[in-house]
């Protein structure tokens, strides 16, 4: 996030007719079925026993979200610098976090302005989220209609609107009903998705947390699961192999496998690395996987892009891995985006204007194309979903263990909502 600068099981899954339709042609099918025989758990009818109905069922996207405008800079910023969880500032987050937000605001500003004049983030989430549904009410019709709603943590819509058009919409409040929280961010870390749902709980609290017990015995709030993460979901890994392969084309072919592939994820603080977050591990698992579906053509590292500010950061930075190929002698380098589903300001600006625009070889270092509307992806997000709707899982067994190095009420109260929601789904 350049915005961060001054401070700076996958669910358990089983297999679906649907896997079949995003099976790629180019996918080894010895390879496809090792993906399956580890995805592979039983699958369970889908209870929902709140209302005795199988629908509607709210499908939640939730992601750190980005201005729509200039205008929105402040506001995104000073959300983003007063979470503990992304950026932790201790007992001076109050005090620090609106001096920083309100020192970098101008700088950012010029930033979102020089890609168009905002983040294009909640254009693509809404049409995502919308396609998904639109595919999942036709395989998955016992819990359709789906809805779909974004989650923002640090821009609009922010989780609190998008729990109130839940209630609005008809969901919980006495009437029970059924949502899936869905991360968008492929590998999960304490503080992006961890966060997100710290703050869907606390909007929980807040908006149903008093509800009372109904005759049935139900309690008559939403009924919560969570994708949590999929970091190597076929068809996520599908849709980044497709990309590469089509910006090598634009290599000549004597020099195309010679290109070093160079996968950028967003740094963390070594503080937060050090604690024990699941983060670099299930991103490492993503480029491996993406690598293995490529045959390992081209030589290839992983870095990490965002990184500043006087403590340590978890490395090779992304911008120091180009300079340095370059001054050995290496010009033919292919960015890939491997943390983000769409494109915005880390990716138009960090890697496009200031990674490539200041590299000097802007004909020779590119970049792969952001998922966006990708129909492969789209296609893996109503897989992800219909397993999880299936699987009458709450979420993934590592989303229960916490960090060794935990610390946070929050983390504890939240992960423990969440694991409360299987008795309500039922036991499965
Ligand atoms: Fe990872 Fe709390 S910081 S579980």
């Amino acid at each position: 996030m350049a915005f961060l600068r001054p401070a700076r099981q996958l669910c358990k899954s089983a297999t679906t007719p649907v896997a079949s339709t995003i099976r790629p042609p180019l996918l080894a099918s010895t390879q496809l079925r090792q993906q399956r025989r580890w995805l592979a758990t039983p699958t369970y009818p889908v209870t929902q026993n709140s209302a005795g109905s199988q629908g509607p069922t709210a499908m939640v996207f939730l992601n750190m979200g980005g201005p729509s405008t200039v205008d929105e800079v402040g506001d995104f910023l000073s959300r983003l610098f007063a979470d503990g969880d992304l950026i932790p500032l201790g007992r001076l987050q109050s005090y620090l976090g609106p001096l920083i937000s309100a020192r970098r605001t101008p700088k950012i500003q010029k930033q979102y302005a020089a890609i168009g004049g905002g983040s294009p983030i909640r254009k693509w989430s809404e049409h995502q989220c919308a396609e998904m549904c639109k595919i999942l009410d036709e395989i998955s019709p016992q819990t359709a209609p789906h809805k779909p709603y974004v989650a923002f943590r640090y821009a609009n819509p922010l989780t609190e609107e998008m729990y109130r058009k839940l209630l609005a919409d008809g969901f919980g409040n006495g009437k029970g009903g059924r949502a899936i929280a869905f991360t968008q961010y492929p590998q999960y870390s304490c503080s992006t998705t961890g966060s997100s749902l710290n703050e869907l709980w606390k909007w929980r609290q807040r908006l149903e947390g008093k509800t009372g017990a109904l005759e049935d015995g139900s309690d008559g709030t939403i009924k919560w699961s969570v994708i949590d993460r999929w970091p190597v979901h076929p068809g996520l890994v599908e849709a980044f192999a497709r990309n590469i392969e089509e910006k090598l084309l634009e290599y000549p072919e004597e020099r195309r496998d010679k290109v070093i592939l160079l996968f950028s994820a967003h740094s963390l603080p070594m503080s937060v690395v050090n604690r024990g977050d699941p983060y670099p591990a299930e991103v490492a698992a993503t480029v491996h996987a993406v690598m293995h579906r490529l045959n390992h053509a081209n030589p290839y590292r992983l870095c990490w892009q965002s990184q500043v500010g006087p403590q340590p950061w978890l490395g090779p930075q992304t911008q120091m891995t180009v300079e340095e190929y370059v001054a050995k002698g290496q010009k033919d380098l292919l960015l890939i985006p491997i943390a983000f589903t769409s494109d915005h300001i880390e990716t138009l600006y960090e890697l496009d204007e200031e990674v490539i625009g200041e590299s000097g070889h802007a004909d020779t270092i590119k970049r792969v194309e952001s998922l966006n509307g990708n129909p492969i992806f789209i296609q893996a997000l109503a897989d992800l979903a219909k397993t999880h709707l299936d699987s009458g899982i709450v979420c993934s067994t590592q989303m229960h263990l916490r960090c060794p190095g935990c610390k946070s009420d929050r983390c504890a109260e939240s992960k423990k909502f969440f694991a409360s929601q299987q008795e309500q789904l039922g036991e499965v």
